[in-house]
């Protein structure tokens, strides 16, 4: 049975820089509320939304990715586009990503599982090519989240926390053994859907848009902060000792667990649950905010630039988020 391996990995996140002390300017916040907070000191937001989308900054970073694998697009037989800020209703982004690599004709399929978007998409890749009908798929995680954020006191608990960009991963066949993706887990509770969305707009409404969601400011993100917080603290550690027991590797065969970056506290209370040393599991909120379903790709090209691990070595990758979902990965890179 054929096996499926990242052979490129790539980032790519807007130019413009927005700082805590930029936010300071807007909305009552202050850095150390946020650092202290979140771990967070800058995030990347666009400038021209009408430009710079979620196709273009994933295009970006596919380019990017295909360059590390030595690959050309049409070497692409199919795509898989994760987001939940897409830059239209319909179609996805995956339609226009396509379109501006030039590659027409493929399938690609859009998901949106939230901050676990990348590794869902990971685990469908897997299964394409496990099953012989892909050779190389294109995995996109792309966001922006600045345009769909209120950036005003009001919505400050939300809006410090999210940033825009972009990371991209080719996966393709290979016939060795004991490399690339070893297991994949996927899970969701929808019981908790309501502590984390974006009620409207949306079809269970008619018209789905309207004054009244802008005037009560539905048509922003909610989020339960201490709920969601509480819930990823269990679910990480849980999700990761699954994909553990599945390979039969124990935590001291891992080289670098690359979570989800959604907020410093979070990771680090991960971390001391699994009783990891720190520099085992990777960290870079502090540049980028929480991208969602970017975060996992931007962090693992970081990390491998960084040095922090190399050819052989064993990588978990876990995320929690919207949904509520969790999910969790272990490849040997
Ligand atoms: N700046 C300044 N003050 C703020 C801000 C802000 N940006 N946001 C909220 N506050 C205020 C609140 O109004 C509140 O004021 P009050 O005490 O006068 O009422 C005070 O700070 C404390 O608010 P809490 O919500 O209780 O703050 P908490 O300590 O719980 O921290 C946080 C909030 C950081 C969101 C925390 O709940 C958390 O880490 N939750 C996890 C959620 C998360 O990280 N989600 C990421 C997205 S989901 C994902 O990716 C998994």
């Amino acid at each position: 049975m054929k096996r499926a391996r990242i052979t490129g990995i790539g980032k790519y996140v807007p130019e413009n820089v927005v700082t805590n002390f930029d936010l300071e300017k807007i909305m009552d916040t202050s850095d150390t509320w946020i650092r202290e907070r979140t771990g967070i000191a800058q995030r990347h937001w666009v400038t021209n939304p009408a430009v710079e989308t979620v196709s273009t900054l994933g295009a970006e970073a596919a380019k990017r990715a295909l360059d590390m694998a030595g690959l050309q697009p049409s070497d692409i037989d199919f795509i898989i586009f994760a987001t939940l800020s897409p830059e239209h209703f319909f179609p996805g982004g995956g339609v226009f990503l396509q379109e501006k690599l030039g590659l027409e004709g493929i399938g690609a399929l859009d998901i949106r599982n939230q901050c676990t978007g990348f590794i869902y998409g990971l685990s469908v890749a897997d299964q394409f090519i496990r099953s012989g009908m892909y050779k190389n798929i294109l995995l996109v995680g792309a966001e922006v989240h600045s345009t769909g954020i209120d950036k005003t006191t009001r919505g400050r608990d939300v809006a410090v926390l999210f940033g825009d960009g972009a990371g991209a991963a080719v996966i393709s066949a290979t016939d060795e053994k004991d490399c690339g993706i070893l297991t994949t887990h996927l899970h969701a509770d929808g019981k908790h859907a309501k502590h984390l969305w974006l009620q409207n707009p949306g079809s269970a409404q008619s018209p789905f848009v309207n004054e009244q969601m802008i005037a009560d400011n539905s048509i922003y993100p909610y989020m339960n902060g201490r709920y969601v917080f509480k819930y990823a603290v269990t679910r990480f550690p849980e999700v990761i000792m699954e994909a553990l027991q599945a390979t039969g590797y124990s935590k001291n065969d891992v080289k670098l667990v690359i979570p989800h970056q959604a907020n410093q506290r979070i990771t680090e209370a991960v971390q001391q649950k699994l009783e990891l040393p720190t520099e085992k599991v990777y960290s870079n909120i502090h540049n980028y905010g929480n991208t969602t379903a970017a975060s996992i790709p931007i962090a693992m090209t970081d990390a491998l630039q960084e040095g922090r691990f190399g050819e052989n070595d064993l990588l978990v990758l876990a995320a929690f988020g919207s949904g509520f979902t969790w999910a969790s990965a272990i490849l040997r890179w």
